[in-house]
């Protein structure tokens, strides 16, 4: 992407959506062409998972059930990391806010901040796709990078077409726990897409484009003036 002609963000953007929308895919696309943090809770919380700290210790039999980890400790966590300098221009949220606590919660923290209201992107994808895109999906394990040996396959199998790097596959992307997730998606974080939808603040776009489509299309809705990829 061209630095200069990078635009600033300068809000809080909400990926909202059931697990496998792609908020994660879109995110990185976004925060990249913005030059913002993307802070997906999900990522922060399996760093702390993979190096053993007392939080990791803690969310992890919570996050192996397919269940939302409490709501003080994500919003501790994404307090102290919204507060660092390099959000000062914005950020991209993936995977937060999932419960009405932390929403309120944002919503103080962005009020503080004499911040406008975030704009919420609400990924609307066939709930009969989330098990085939779940199951087959694949991360990077040196960039994040995430592929889909269905549908978005990398070059080589098993290794990230960027880097080289090992994919993996997640923890909770076993059918048993994908219901889980699918389940507390509903009963805990669906009803933010009536809270935000009633501020005005929420957009929804079809998140069973191809991916590059969704991004131009998050990009329009951002102001970019980027067109979608037809
Ligand atoms: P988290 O990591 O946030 O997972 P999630 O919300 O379940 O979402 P996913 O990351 O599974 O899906 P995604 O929408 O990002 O899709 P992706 O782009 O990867 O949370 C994990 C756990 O951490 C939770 O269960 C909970 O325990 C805990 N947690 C996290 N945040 C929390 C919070 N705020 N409060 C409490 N607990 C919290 O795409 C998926 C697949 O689809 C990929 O293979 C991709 O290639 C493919 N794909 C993407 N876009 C498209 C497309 N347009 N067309 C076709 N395929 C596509």
């Amino acid at each position: 992407m061209d630095e200069a002609h990078r635009q600033t963000l300068g809000r809080a953007v909400i990926f909202l959506g059931p697990p496998g929308a792609g908020k994660g895919t879109q995110a990185k696309q976004v925060a990249k062409y913005f030059g913002v943090p993307h802070l997906s809770t999900g990522d922060m919380l399996r760093d702390h998972v993979s190096h053993d700290t007392p939080l990791g210790r803690r969310a992890k039999p919570i996050m192996d059930r397919g269940d939302l980890v409490p709501d003080e400790i994500v919003l501790d966590m994404v307090a102290e990391r919204i507060a660092r300098p390099d959000g000062a221009n914005g950020f991209v949220l993936d995977g937060f806010p999932r419960t009405l606590p932390q929403a309120e919660k944002l919503d103080q923290i962005l009020q503080a901040r004499s911040w406008g209201k975030p704009v919420v992107v609400h990924f609307v994808v066939d709930p009969a796709h989330l098990l085939r895109r779940l199951t087959g999906r694949r991360t990077c394990a040196i960039g994040g990078e995430i592929y889909n040996i269905y549908d978005q396959p990398p070059r080589v199998a098993g290794r990230c077409d960027n880097d080289g790097g090992e994919l993996i596959q997640r923890a909770d992307d076993q059918e048993e726990v994908i219901a889980e997730r699918l389940a507390a998606y509903e009963a805990q974080t669906r009803p933010l897409v009536d809270y935000y939808r009633r501020q005005g603040m929420l957009v929804d776009v079809d998140g069973m484009a191809l991916p590059a489509s969704v991004t131009g299309r998050v990009l329009e809705i951002l102001g970019t003036g980027q067109q979608a990829a037809r």
